[in-house]
């Protein structure tokens, strides 16, 4: 039996403790959030015996093989090496960290005590994502030699007066958010190319106006609370394969229907994209290739039927359980964090900013 604590009581933290308690063998044993009403209420729905409002006291706990981290961005980095250092395997939501230094120290921990630290990058395994990548493997769309890849939000601000907001607590704005995602489905899509490069900018501009709050009683606020992070960041990327890629990820803008994820392929012999508008789980996706001098588009009919959260966490916990634990370390998530923490210093300091290899 994997017995399982999890720290964060909101939509992340909610979602890790069902996919874990959804798992045979596994038992949700801890929970830990401020929210003392929240708290006592799962507590009870789930029968924990463990229920704290610090993150401190879960991750002291003797028995525990697996701490879950769904807290706000700032608290993934000392969750995660207390816990390692405790023994504790360790499942983390995305962003891994704030920083690349805070990424690299998480990692080094997962290696000096022996244990698994993975990262919640369930967007990859949306099936049309997943199809794309079998296409990919199988047909080939010849050398790809760019790609866009964004996701945008007519008004998605998370939260005005939240520690969303805050550069503190969650070191940076929309790109830091949704940036882990779909960089992460874009290195999958184009099977583990290294960013070597990045030349980016951030604007705060509609957040600082008050406008774009997800929630709209808080966007007719008159004050919106200090916003300090960037609610649009644009960035072109050099990759070790001698690809490009333009990435641009908006919480909030005037030219956006609602809400839509997309990313383009661009290869000499095809082309794929993926188009999701408001989370479609249908007709996302578009295959392109030229046959005989014909052009062609392919509609693959793959529906993606939602509820990512727990095949990631299963995965994490299969991994757990087959003992050869070197791959998972969180490397992967320590390179998305470099690319992210690269794109802040080049919008900060006006140039292009090389990656360390
Ligand atoms: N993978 C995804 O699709 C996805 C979706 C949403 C959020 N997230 C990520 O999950 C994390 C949490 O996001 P959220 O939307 O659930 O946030 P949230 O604000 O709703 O929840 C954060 C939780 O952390 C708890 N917390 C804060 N300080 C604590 C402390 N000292 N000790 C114990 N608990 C503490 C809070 O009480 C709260 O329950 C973020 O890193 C976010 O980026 C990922």
């Amino acid at each position: 039996m994997l017995r399982v604590g999890v720290v964060g009581l909101g939509y992340a933290g909610t979602t890790h403790l069902t996919s874990f308690a959804g798992i045979p063998g596994v038992q949700v044993v801890a929970l830990a959030g401020k929210e003392t009403d929240r708290l006592a209420l799962l507590g009870a729905e789930y029968n924990l015996p463990h229920l704290f409002e610090d993150w401190e006291e879960l991750v002291a706990l003797p028995d525990l093989d697996i701490v879950s981290i769904a807290t706000p961005n700032a608290l993934h980095h000392p969750i995660a090496v207390a816990a390692l250092a405790a023994g504790k395997h360790v499942f983390c939501e995305k962003p891994l960290a704030l920083d690349t230094a805070q990424a690299a120290e998480m990692v080094q921990a997962a290696k000096t005590h022996d244990r698994v630290l993975e990262v919640a990058f369930n967007h990859r395994r949306r099936a049309d994502v997943q199809f794309a990548r079998r296409y990919l493997e199988t047909e080939g769309i010849g050398r790809i030699y760019h790609s866009r890849a964004t996701w945008k939000r007519r008004s998605g601000i998370p939260g005005l007066r939240s520690w969303f907001t805050s550069k503190t607590m969650a070191g940076g704005g929309a790109l830091i958010d949704l940036g882990p995602h779909v960089l992460d489905s874009l290195l999958f899509l184009l099977g583990e190319p290294r960013v070597v490069a990045v030349s980016a900018v951030t604007h705060g501009e509609l957040g600082r106006a008050g406008y774009g709050a997800m929630n709209r009683q808080e966007q007719m606020a008159s004050d919106t609370g200090s916003f300090e992070v960037e609610d649009l960041a644009s960035a072109l990327f050099r990759l070790d394969d001698g690809s490009s890629v333009a990435f641009e990820i908006t919480w909030a803008g005037h030219t956006v229907d609602d809400e839509d994820i997309s990313i383009e392929l661009l290869g000499v012999d095809g082309g794929v994209r993926l188009f999701v508008p408001r989370y479609a789980s249908d007709d996302t996706l578009r295959m392109y290739r030229d046959v005989d001098g014909v052009a062609v588009t392919l509609t693959p009919e793959v529906h993606v039927p939602g509820g990512e959260h727990p095949i990631v966490i299963a995965e994490f916990v299969e991994a757990v359980r087959g003992g050869d634990w070197d791959a998972h370390r969180g490397d992967f998530a320590l390179h998305r964090t470099a690319v992210l923490d690269a794109c802040y210093r080049s919008a900060d300091e006006g140039r292009e900013v090389r990656l360390e290899s």
